[in-house]
């Protein structure tokens, strides 16, 4: 059997309906999480992909755990994460409702200075963590195809991580002159990319912008979660199997 593409979201609205439509699955629980194991296509296509599909919770350390277990345990040859970010960029060109391809991704709050540089990983020597270009681009593709006809727009570029929701003008005024180069802020990216640079495996993000992380975020995200993220989810990732 083919070694599994692993999709993996914070929330289960994060996923769409991607475990519904899996063909012949056989779920696994480790360490408080499922992992379903399936296929999108029938026993009868002999190339069929196999997918390995989790929600993985909030936060760093629990996609790091669930990336580690993706590939530790179930040998997982690339992880793709998708779900919500906070646009971040200060000319506001990332709007609700757009989405943000990572190119690289960083820990905003990973700060062991003097020691190390703010914001380095300490002993790896890096800060940011490139994305892999050709998983990168197939999901630019299908969140392209997947937002026709709408307002939104697909922006490409760095996406900044921490273990904070970022709900206030200072916060997001903070983060802008800090990560000029950022276009969106969520809990998971770069600690999955992390586990993935350290175990050579290529991985991508995709991300909705669900709230500016302003004064309103707490408002706009719940709103947008329970409203836009499943069916968007859903679209995506149809875009990105076809
Ligand atoms: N995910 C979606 N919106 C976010 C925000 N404002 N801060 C952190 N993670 C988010």
């Amino acid at each position: 059997m083919n070694a599994p593409l692993a999709v993996m979201a914070a929330l289960e609205q994060e996923i769409g309906d991607l475990v519904a439509r899996l063909h012949d699955t056989t779920t696994t629980h480790i360490a408080k999480r499922a992992y379903v194991h399936g296929f999108l296509t029938p026993a009868s296509d002999a190339e069929r992909q196999a997918l390995i599909v989790c929600v993985a919770r909030v936060g760093k350390v629990a996609a790091a755990s669930t990336a580690t277990t993706l590939i530790q345990h179930f040998g997982a040859r690339a992880i793709v994460f998708i779900g919500l970010a906070g646009g971040l960029d200060a000319a506001q060109a990332v709007r609700v409702g757009d989405m943000v391809v990572a190119t690289a991704v960083a820990q905003h709050d990973l700060d062991s200075s003097p020691l190390f540089p703010k914001n380095q990983i300490p002993l790896l020597g890096v800060t940011q963590l490139a994305t892999d270009t050709a998983l990168s681009a197939r999901l630019v593709s299908a969140a392209r195809d997947s937002t026709a006809g709408t307002a939104a727009r697909v922006h490409e570029g760095l996406i900044i991580s921490g273990d904070q929701f970022i709900h206030s003008a200072i916060a997001q005024t903070a983060l802008q002159a800090a990560w000029p180069a950022a276009l969106g802020v969520e809990m998971e990216g770069a600690a999955v990319g992390q586990v993935c640079f350290e175990h050579g495996v290529p991985f991508a993000i995709a991300r909705t912008i669900s709230d500016r992380a302003d004064d309103q975020a707490h408002v706009d995200f719940p709103s947008f979660l329970t409203q836009v993220a499943a069916p968007r989810a859903t679209a995506l990732l149809k875009a990105f199997f076809r």
